[in-house]
């Protein structure tokens, strides 16, 4: 019986783990904030590897486009790497370290239509992460928490 309610919290743990969100954001030039107004809209959400990143807009309103860092800072649009059209757009977040999203219409980005997001290694799929991807303190914590709940049970099931 132990060993059985075991099995089940170490399914539960595991698929919680496995479970790769997906993240709607709002798409249009923020009406308060400026160029805050995305990164303090997310200031609490952490990007996992293959989490979904949607971008909410009306095909023909806005664009998604990705930058490097520098033209990111500069709102230089024109030297897009890639560009998405069709609203909503999702964007399987596949790698980990920066993203940077912007609005390529004409001034969107510099009234605040940007957006960087960080993505950590996620703890659900090593297989997916480059072999030398930092381990975020939180994926860390979540394998201590799953490896005290293992012992937890081995415990319980040596004593019945
Ligand atoms: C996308 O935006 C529209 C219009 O603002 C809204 O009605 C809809 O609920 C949004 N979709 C999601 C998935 O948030
Ligand atoms: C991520 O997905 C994009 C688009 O599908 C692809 O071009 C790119 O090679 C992928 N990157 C990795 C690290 O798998």
């Amino acid at each position: 019986m132990a060993t059985n309610i075991g099995i089940l919290l170490l399914l539960i743990v595991a698929s919680s783990l496995a479970q790769a969100a997906q993240h709607v954001v709002p798409w249009m030039i923020p009406t308060t904030q400026g160029s805050s107004f995305y990164s303090n809209l997310l200031a609490k959400t952490t990007f996992n590897l293959n989490d979904i990143l949607v971008f909410n807009y009306t095909t023909g309103t806005h664009n998604v486009v990705t930058l490097s860092k520098d033209d990111f800072k500069d709102c230089s649009v024109k030297n897009k790497m890639e560009t998405f059209e069709v609203g909503p757009t999702m964007i399987k977040l596949n790698r980990t370290g920066e993203y940077y999203f912007a609005c390529a219409f004409p001034a969107h980005c510099s009234l605040g239509q940007k957006l960087s997001v960080n993505v950590m290694a996620s703890s659900s799929s090593p297989e997916a992460a480059p072999a030398v991807a930092p381990s975020s303190p939180a994926s860390r914590l979540s394998v201590a928490a799953t490896f005290s709940v293992l012992l937890m049970l081995i415990a319980i099931n040596i004593l019945f």
